[in-house]
């Protein structure tokens, strides 16, 4: 997927990846991280995800960047939100109280603000990299984000021949290697979802998993 296929999808509103609600994984799993009052989380390729607002609504400063202006515009107002726009360097960054949502390319994304990141938050972010993309967002993620810094990943797994990503399958024994040199990998939940998406089915695919992993970096907090 070229940045320009995203843009095209936004465009023709065909974003079967958004989802009508907050993940239930998301408001499962984020409680048990634990993380202070106003910890910063940052949502790479963030779309117009309720999880935005959620994670905001719990006392955390949310950080998300986003390629398509038309998903950003959207969150703000599907959210209610007003919100103060401002250039900041190559993005545009539109802000919302907790939330800053900066317009532009994930692989421009600066370090600099995500100084006092504490979690990452990937839902459908990894997973929307074809193979050959996926260890430069992770090599990307780690020379951005703080060492110490946990990421909660949900991935999707499926025969890759069955059916043309995005979302990529994206097995567990990948998630190892991209991420066990610096991670301790822990399975929070795994779960076949194929009966809960019965279009997938359609499209040819005999099985789907869905799991959650939380991420510990393995160095001193
Ligand atoms: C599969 S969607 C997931 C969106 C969101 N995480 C969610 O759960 O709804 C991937 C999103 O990443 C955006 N995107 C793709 N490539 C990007 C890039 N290089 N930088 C920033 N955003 C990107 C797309 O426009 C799209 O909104």
């Amino acid at each position: 997927m070229e940045a320009s296929d995203w843009l095209d999808r936004w465009e023709q509103n065909r974003i079967g990846f958004h989802q009508p609600s907050v993940s239930a994984y998301l408001q499962q799993y984020l409680p048990e991280i634990d993380l202070k009052p106003g910890a910063t989380i940052f949502l790479p390729l963030c779309g117009k995800a309720h999880d935005i607002a959620w994670i905001a609504l719990q006392g955390f400063q949310v950080v998300g960047v986003e390629l398509s202006g038309i998903a950003v515009k959207a969150f703000f107002s599907e959210q209610g939100l007003s919100r103060q726009q401002s250039e900041s360097g190559r993005f545009l960054l539109s802000k919302s109280g907790a939330i800053s949502i900066y317009q532009g390319d994930y692989f421009d994304f600066p370090e600099e603000v995500l100084t006092e990141c504490k979690l990452v938050y990937d839902r459908a972010s990894l997973i929307a990299f074809a193979q050959s993309d996926r260890a430069r967002y992770c090599e990307y993620m780690r020379s951005i984000i703080p060492p110490q810094t946990e990421i909660l990943l949900i991935t999707l797994d499926y025969d890759q021949t069955q059916m043309e990503g995005p979302p990529f399958a994206v097995p567990r024994n990948e998630v190892e290697e991209l991420y066990q040199s610096h991670y301790q990998i822990e399975v929070l939940v795994q779960n076949d979802v194929l009966d809960e998406r019965p279009r997938w089915r359609e499209q040819g695919l005999s099985a789907l998993t869905e799991t959650v992993f939380r991420l510990k970096p393995m160095v001193s907090r």
